[in-house]
């Protein structure tokens, strides 16, 4: 893990944030390669929920075919939002103090891999260690609106970005023409102040979410649950996760959250932590009628037979009534009125985006420019989520080479390929250089290039070169990015 952090910084993916005041603990910044790299990852997501959807047709594994619309929200929403979603009340962790040290972290973090007090990570004083009783923490981050700065200006900064979906389902099904079941996707920031962000993006306090809900009847709640499950699990592997480091893992009851009826954690071992543990990349739940209920009634609480229904204050009423709209949904086909179910895949961009980086780091051992035997350090991201797709090389600074080289690199810059022209030091060592960074294919043009108009292709992975026209390298690229 530590090389790959020295990696993301040496090269320009991620820095910390505001590093030259000395940082700040849970905030990070993407470098010029990071952001590119992180949108790649965002656009694959949007591609496969939106841009790419076919609503006439019916994925395989799907009840039915079925719409999909996207929304970006705002970041502070109305403080009801969140008394009624539960998170105004219940989105905490419980934090423990160590008496000694006056370290601080989540109460059942005890004992696990992410545990600052294991005996292996902190040996000594800490295996005595004294903590105290477990407190609640809300992870809202508060902040006022306009010049109030008194309660009534309090609002929270968005700790996830589905109710921006559940409070305008009622817009989207009024102003779209999309019929139930559909689904609604969006990505952005999300804020919470988590008690002990660590390992490095994995847990930080400003992050990005890739969240959809989608929008069912009741009846076919749980067909399309398993459906975004195998679906979600797959679209990683596709971009190159490893399936041996990956694995679908269903909640046991007692794990579920207030509003889940069942969930699903796609989960990665990352580096950082011990062997045989993983790490939440994406949380796949059923949600049934929770939310679009509790935005119309109000917060929601499990009775004693497990239903749900308005929580009271100690005056019998509604302890936060919800918007009182009807946000019922009417099948005008089978004049049915119901209240959907939300099947909702909820993603993080950040973590996403370290999975792909720890699984694409490789090192290997080549010959470089004199034969020698050098270690060699490469990204194999997948070619749709490499920052850069192609370098272009004159092999020589001479004989017409960079005029040629720069013409080629213009042309594949020009149909939108991201690409980098690089005539310094030995062909060996810029081979390094975009191996390091990710860059599937290396174009070097040489002597024979001004003979014959054809080039050499090089592969990251394989190392494979051959010679292709020149015409052909932006359509060769191009069809590279869609597999
Ligand atoms: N709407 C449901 C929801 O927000 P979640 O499991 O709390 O569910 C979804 O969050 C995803 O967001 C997680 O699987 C994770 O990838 C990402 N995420 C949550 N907290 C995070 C944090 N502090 N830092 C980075 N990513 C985080």
């Amino acid at each position: 893990m530590e090389k790959i952090v020295a990696l993301c910084k040496r090269r320009g993916f991620i820095f910390q944030s505001s590093e030259i005041y000395g940082g700040l603990n849970g905030f990070w910044d993407y470098g010029p390669l990071g952001v590119e790299l992180k949108r790649n990852v965002k656009d694959a997501w949007w591609k496969d929920m939106i841009t790419h959807h076919d609503e006439f047709e019916t994925p395989p594994g799907a009840p039915q075919s079925f719409s999909m619309v996207g929304l970006d929200c705002s970041i502070i929403m109305h403080p009801q939002v969140w008394k009624c979603s539960g998170h105004y009340d219940l989105f905490h962790d419980f934090m423990v103090d160590c008496k000694e040290c006056k370290a601080r972290f989540r109460a059942d973090h005890v004992g696990s891999s992410e545990c600052p007090l294991k005996p292996s990570k902190h040996p000594g004083e800490h295996d005595k260690c004294q903590l105290t009783p477990p407190r609640e923490f809300n992870l809202m981050f508060k902040t006022y609106i306009g010049a109030l700065s008194g309660e009534e200006g309090a609002a929270f900064m968005r700790p996830e970005t589905a109710q921006g979906m559940f409070v305008n389902f009622k817009n989207v099904c009024d102003t779209q023409r999309v019929r139930v079941p559909f689904g609604i996707a969006q990505a952005g920031k999300s804020f919470r102040n988590e008690i002990t962000p660590r390992n490095f993006t994995f847990r930080s306090r400003e992050f990005e979410q890739m969240e959809m809900e989608f929008f069912c009847h009741p009846s076919q709640s749980f067909a399309w649950y398993q459906y975004w499950r195998d679906r979600r699990y797959n679209w990683y592997v596709n971009l190159g996760l490893n399936s041996t480091r990956l694995r679908l893992r269903d909640h046991a009851q007692d794990e579920l959250s207030h509003y889940s009826v069942g969930t699903a954690d796609i989960e990665y071992a990352f580096p950082f932590l011990d062997q045989g543990d993983f790490g939440e990349l994406e949380g796949v739940a059923h949600r049934g009628d929770f939310d679009l209920r509790s935005h119309s009634e109000g917060k929601l609480v499990r009775d004693a037979a497990g239903h749900l229904t308005p929580e009271l204050g100690p005056d019998g009423k509604p302890k936060y009534p919800g918007s009182g709209k009807d946000l019922s949904y009417f099948d005008d086909q089978t004049r049915e009125r119901f209240l959907p179910h939300v099947i909702e895949p909820a993603a993080g961009a950040d973590r996403a985006t370290l999975a792909f980086l720890c699984e694409a780091y490789t090192e290997d051992e080549q010959p470089d420019d004199s034969g020698a035997m050098q270690q060699r350090v490469l990204l194999k991201l997948h070619p749709r989520l490499a920052p850069l797709k192609a370098a272009v090389f004159p092999l020589v600074k001479k004989g017409g080479m960079p005029e040629f080289a720069l013409e080629l690199y213009r042309e594949i810059k020009r149909a939108g390929i991201p690409c980098v022209y690089d005539q310094q030091a030995a062909i060996g060592k810029r081979y390094r250089r975009q191996d390091e960074i990710g860059t599937p294919f290396c174009i070097t043009v040489d002597g024979q290039t001004i003979d014959d108009r054809t080039v050499t292709w090089r592969d990251r992975d394989t190392l494979e070169q051959r010679r292709l026209p020149a015409d052909r390298i932006v359509e060769e690229i191009v069809n590279r990015l869609k597999t």
